[in-house]
């Protein structure tokens, strides 16, 4: 379960364009390196404000190429323009593949996956970009499973190389190789796996951040942990702000879906900071508020 597999060989699917359910943290992050990368991308939300976010954030990105002599003013425009920013459901049926990068509940998903399949072109390529749902329990929405896989990306998406490959029980090949083709279109590197909850990496992060939730339950400073995980141990960053990065509401849900499937090693703490700062609202950097403020 979660073992990386050796990578599928070259797709017979075009994906020409491509589409991101969600402007959030990873749909703005997954538009942008699409655009940039060259494959156009519809990005859809339920909400404009996260659409001129997301738009937001890309303009900024290649705006610092820019200012930086990387990148022309001509080119910029071009990559922005290959970001189509929609509230409408219609807009997405010309992708060749779909990302659903909505918020981690499965019921949410199940129904905006099911809603999708019902409204897509036959061929269409579907997948989630859920960091801990199984496939296999999201492929119970669809009618057509082995046109859908996991599709993991991994945060900053512009910065993190990985993107993990979650091949379900009825996941073609046909469907891996041609999510395989995207992600090396997108300059990622991707790996292939098995469908278990959390995945490959989060079965190690996960447990990672409840170990330090233990130790703040504990009664530990989380900015002493941070300090030591960042400034001795030499990490990027230290777990807090990590999950600050990551997002609370998302941690949150994250870790009750390991905690289920994986009750011997996950439960969840009693005062389990994550929960109390999901309950406060206190979402991280995405609100301005986490374990710490962003003003
Ligand atoms: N989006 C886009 N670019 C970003 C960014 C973001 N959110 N954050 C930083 N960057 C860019 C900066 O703008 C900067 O760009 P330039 O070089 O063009 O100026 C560049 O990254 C470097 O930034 P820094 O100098 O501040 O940082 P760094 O290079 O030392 O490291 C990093 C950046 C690689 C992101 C590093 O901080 C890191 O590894 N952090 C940990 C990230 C991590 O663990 N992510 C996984 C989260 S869990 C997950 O994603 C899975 C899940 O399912 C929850
Ligand atoms: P986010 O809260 O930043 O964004 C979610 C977006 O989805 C919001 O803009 C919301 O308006 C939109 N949305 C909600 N319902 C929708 C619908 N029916 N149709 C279209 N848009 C809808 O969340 P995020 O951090 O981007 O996470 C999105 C997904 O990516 C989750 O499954 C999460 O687990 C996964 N993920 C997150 C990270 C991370 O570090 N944040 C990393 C990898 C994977």
């Amino acid at each position: 379960k979660g073992k990386a597999k050796k990578l599928a060989k070259s797709s017979d699917t075009q994906i020409n364009q491509a589409a991101v359910l969600g402007a959030g943290i990873m749909g703005g992050g997954i538009a942008y390196q699409s655009a940039y990368k060259g494959t156009p991308i519809i990005m859809k939300d339920i909400n404009q404000g996260a659409l001129d976010l997301g738009m937001g954030e890309a303009a900024k990105l290649l705006g610092k190429k820019v200012q930086r002599g990387h990148m022309s003013m001509d080119k910029m425009v071009g990559v922005l323009g290959k970001i189509k920013p929609t509230l409408n459901d219609a807009d997405v049926q010309a992708a060749d593949i779909v990302v659903e990068a909505v918020v981690e509940n499965p019921n949410v998903k199940k129904a905006v996956l099911s809603s999708l399949e019902k409204s897509m072109p036959e061929g269409t390529v579907l997948t989630s970009n859920t960091s801990t749902i199984r496939i296999d329990e999201l492929a119970t929405a669809l009618e057509k499973p082995e046109k859908f896989c996991g599709m993991h990306f991994f945060n900053p998406v512009p910065r993190m190389p990985l993107v993990e490959i979650i091949r379900g029980e009825k996941t073609s090949q046909e469907t891996v190789n041609a999510v395989v083709d995207y992600a090396l279109k997108l300059g990622k590197s991707p790996i292939v796996v098995n469908d278990c909850p959390g995945f490959f990496v989060n079965r190690v992060l996960f447990p990672y951040f409840a170990g330090f939730s233990k130790m703040v339950s504990e009664g530990v400073s989380f900015a002493k942990i941070d300090k030591v995980m960042e400034n001795v141990f030499g990490w990027p960053m230290g777990p807090a702000y990590l999950l600050d990065v990551v997002g609370i509401d998302t941690a949150f849900h994250c870790t009750g879906v390991m905690a289920d499937g994986f009750p011997e090693r996950m439960a969840r703490q009693e005062k389990d900071p994550v929960t109390i700062m999901a309950n406060a609202e206190r979402f991280g950097q995405k609100n301005g508020k986490g374990f710490y403020s962003y003003a």
